[in-house]
């Protein structure tokens, strides 16, 4: 449940994608504006950069072209040439000598012209250098751009030649690339918008995907995998995530097969318990009804209720040690020692006698003195017991059972082999289960409940040890106990 809130919380919070997306488009979007205004003002220092050094190039051409006619003073004739030169290259051109008197001008008539000399490009052609200025023209009335260069002659100033375009021509120039860079510039942010909703969508999305797997995991779906994403951060969390869920998925099976073992055990020992308090109260009524006043019944009806009784109290024993051997394997306070297997098949066979005799059977021991193993002596008897009991209880009377103690590399093993009826293979993988019979019928009538087997599986476990079945139908079984032992035989 708490997972679930923070989830919820989450949801409120904004989503990743909506926190890339942006910050990329700004991060990019202010770096186009950035760099697209750096290269328009170089652009446009450039393009003036070459304006003027278009201007001065064609004012010394003009200025070399006058030089005769300065010579000859023929200042009608530079005019002249002012206005045919300034028509062909569309510019105006403007002649002054030192003094700064116009003498010639494209466009207008020079005996109507003021002076010059304090324009400021002149003022620096006059210093032998090439002077710039872009301003006002009150004679043309617009922004006009001018370059002023001295005519030269026998090192000494004799003339200033000026050309002039009017600045609108520069500024149409740029407008037009302004324009250009613009529309590219535009291209280029569509561009970049698609670029970050994709690059943001590439980081945004494994991690919404993961979102959403963990979400399926907190509803439950502990069998839906991650898709692992191909970043190392991303994929090892997602790997780790599924590795989690399947050992939540597993635990849960696992919880869940226990369940049902539970139930079936209830439900196997109510059933167990039932059938003999069925039969002693059936007896009881009986003997009530009248079966009391004849001696004969009432001693048989008797004998037969202790019989039940007894069984009833046989299966409660055996309930009661496994709980008990459950008890000890939890908390390992099984109090061990080493001990002498030989010993303990004997003490074993000795309780099994009486039974072997009243169906003259025959319980033949082989074990050398010498094989040891760290075991509980009367867990461990009440194992071979439990396996002597099945051997003679499943075996034709006058047959043989062999109890035998070995040493199998660092095991001790007990094997006890009977030439009984056999089990079929296929009830092999449960007889050691709790109530499980081959023959439920048959197992009852000798007494049997099924509990024999599971306790001594669980007893070989709490040793540490385990527990084999060999059997052939008609032919007879072999029940073999391992256990962990150090010991050296020869
Ligand atoms: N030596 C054997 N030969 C043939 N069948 C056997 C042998 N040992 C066990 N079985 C089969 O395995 C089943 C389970 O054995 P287990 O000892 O657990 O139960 P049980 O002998 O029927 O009852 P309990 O031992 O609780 O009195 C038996 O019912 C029987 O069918
Ligand atoms: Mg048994």
């Amino acid at each position: 449940m708490g997972l679930g809130i923070a989830l919820r919380d989450s949801k409120l919070k904004r989503r990743l994608f909506g926190q890339l997306f942006p910050s990329y488009l700004v991060i990019v979007l202010i770096s186009l504006m950035i760099s697209t205004w750096y290269a328009t003002k170089e652009l446009k220092h450039l393009h003036i950069n070459q304006a003027e050094s278009d201007l001065k190039a064609r004012a010394v051409l003009i200025g070399n072209q006058m030089n005769g006619y300065f010579l000859s003073e023929n200042f009608k004739a530079i005019d002249k040439l002012c206005k045919e030169l300034g028509k062909k290259v569309s510019m105006r051109i403007t002649i002054l000598l030192p003094s700064g008197k116009v003498i010639g001008d494209s466009e207008e008539n020079p005996a109507l012209m003021n002076n010059h000399k304090k324009r400021p490009e002149i003022i620096t052609a006059l210093t032998g250098n090439t002077g710039n200025s872009i301003r006002y023209s009150h004679t043309l009335q617009k922004d006009m751009m001018y370059v002023a260069i001295p005519i030269i002659e026998n090192n000494k100033i004799i003339g200033i030649g000026r050309t002039a375009i009017p600045l609108v021509y520069v500024d149409k120039v740029l407008k037009v690339i302004y324009f250009k860079i613009m529309i590219e510039g535009l291209i280029i942010a569509l561009i970049a918008t698609f670029l970050s909703f994709f690059m943001a969508k590439r980081i945004s999305k494994p991690l919404e995907e993961l979102e959403d797997g963990v979400e399926r995991f907190t509803k439950g779906d502990l069998k839906y995998r991650l898709p692992v994403p191909n970043a190392r951060e991303t994929s090892s969390l997602a790997i780790a995530m599924n590795e989690m869920a399947a050992q939540l998925d597993n635990k849960l099976t696992q919880i869940k097969k226990l369940e049902n073992i539970r139930q079936d055990f209830i439900a196997n020992v109510s059933h167990e318990l039932k059938t003999p308090i069925t039969s002693i109260k059936g007896y009881a009524e009986t003997l009530i009804d009248g079966a009391i006043h004849n001696k004969e019944d009432a001693q048989k009806f008797v004998n037969i209720i202790l019989n039940h009784a007894d069984r009833l109290n046989n299966i409660i024993e055996d309930l009661l040690s496994l709980s008990s051997l459950d008890q000890e394997s939890e908390y390992e306070q099984l109090s061990v020692e080493n001990s002498s297997i030989k010993d303990i098949l004997t003490s074993a066979i000795q309780l099994c006698t009486v039974k072997a005799q009243s169906k003259n059977i025959e319980l033949e021991l082989s074990c050398s003195a010498n094989i040891q193993a760290l075991v509980n002596p009367s867990l461990m008897e009440q194992a071979v017991v439990n396996l002597v009991d099945n051997a003679i209880k499943y075996s034709s009377p006058a047959s043989k059972v062999l109890i035998q103690g070995m040493q199998e590399g660092n095991e001790a093993v007990i094997k006890v082999i009977d030439f009984g009826c056999g089990i079929p293979e296929a009830h092999l993988p449960r007889i050691f289960e709790r109530f499980y019979r081959v023959d439920k019928a048959r197992s009852r009538k000798l007494g049997g409940t099924g509990l024999g087997l599971a306790i001594v599986k669980h007893i070989s476990q709490i040793h540490k040890g385990h527990t084999t079945v060999y059997s052939t139908v008609g032919a007879g079984s072999v029940f073999s106990i391992y256990l962990p032992s150090n010991q050296i035989t020869n």
